[in-house]
């Protein structure tokens, strides 16, 4: 007999560690993690974890024979500013790594006649504003608004979202009679910024820095101007979205992807919730306008009504319990005595 499990790829990522730490809080939940790193040393006790590439396909298939997945959350990825560099890695991470995952869930649905389920985060950078005027003047995007992305990230990130809807509703459409499939769901996150973990290769990634900065004594030159701006949302609610999609009743959905948000910040205003906390943080402006330019790409805000509506979404956290309650005294915690 195979093992039941729920699967976390990219579980070392910043997402990773704060849905592994939410998960194994159920002891019910026998959870298999992957990830090209190791865990660090202080979840390595919650999770089976192995240790490879997501593009190593003997290794899923040993996987598939020793572990029946329940539910796949889908994080490995490169982010948007690495994905810029490293093009055609990031489509072998961002793409293909998703195309055999969705396949090996399909087929795992085919073969216990039950779907597997397949959560995937997908992310703002799937938007593309074609100027700041047109971004000003449509402040809060929905979900099937500007899908124009100018990033590999985003590009890859809006086929995927694809790619799942596919696979869970067409997958092997011609067959005599269509066996079942993955039950699919997707969320798109604005900008997170964790108080435990700092993203890596992101381009929203001046928020966290800052603060991160700030709280370590570290000046931070920050790579966009004042006044750019995208929404965020703090970890805890990023990982409460995902356990909540993947609880709501499937009848509920009148959708497959799904926005979720919970403020809007320029860069400035982070800044003063920063030195407000850290009043001797040493932060200055000094934009990489290829950076600035992608940001300037994403929507100021983005709509989650959809979410709201159909499976209760709300964040727990505005800008202002955001700091004062779980940013601050998070990373007061993180660096104490250091
Ligand atoms: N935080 C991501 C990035 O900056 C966007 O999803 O790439």
């Amino acid at each position: 007999m195979r093992k039941r499990v729920t699967f976390i790829t990219g579980a070392s990522g910043e997402v990773g560690q704060a849905l592994l730490r939410e998960l194994s809080q159920d002891p019910a939940n026998q959870i298999l993690t992957m990830d090209l790193h190791p865990l660090p040393p202080e979840l390595r006790s919650l999770s089976t974890h192995v240790e490879g590439d997501l593009l190593n396909m003997r290794l899923l298939a040993r996987l598939v024979s020793e572990y029946e997945m329940d539910t796949i959350y889908h994080l490995a990825a490169l982010l948007s500013t690495r994905a810029e560099i490293q093009p055609e890695e990031a489509h072998q991470v961002n793409v293909e790594a998703t195309m055999a995952l969705l396949k090996l869930a399909a087929e795992e649905s085919q073969w216990r006649k039950r779907s597997v389920q397949f959560i995937f985060p997908s992310s703002i950078a799937i938007y593309g504003m074609p100027d700041r005027a047109t971004k000003a003047h449509f402040q809060r995007v929905r979900e099937f608004e500007w899908n124009q992305p100018r990033t590999m990230y985003g590009c890859n990130k809006l086929y995927c979202e694809q790619l799942g809807s596919y696979f869970s509703r067409y997958y092997r459409q011609l067959a005599v009679e269509q066996p079942p499939t993955i039950d699919f769901r997707s969320v798109r996150f604005p900008g997170l910024i964790s108080a435990v973990t700092v993203p890596s290769g992101g381009t929203s990634d001046y928020a966290p820095e800052m603060l991160h900065a700030a709280a370590q004594g570290k000046p931070y030159a920050c790579f966009v101007r004042e006044d750019a701006r995208i929404p965020f949302m703090v970890m805890p609610d990023a990982v409460r979205s995902l356990l909540q999609l993947a609880v709501a009743p499937r009848d509920a959905l009148t959708r497959q992807v799904y926005n979720v948000t919970s403020f809007s910040l320029s860069a400035a205003q982070v800044r003063d919730r920063v030195m407000a906390a850290y009043p001797a943080a040493q932060i200055s402006f000094e934009p990489d306008l290829k950076r600035e330019a992608i940001i300037d790409s994403w929507p100021a805000d983005i709509d989650d009504s959809a979410a709201r509506m159909d499976w209760g979404w709300a964040p727990e956290y505005d800008a202002e319990r955001a700091f004062q309650e779980y940013l601050i005294p998070g990373i007061r915690e993180r660096y104490a005595g250091r």
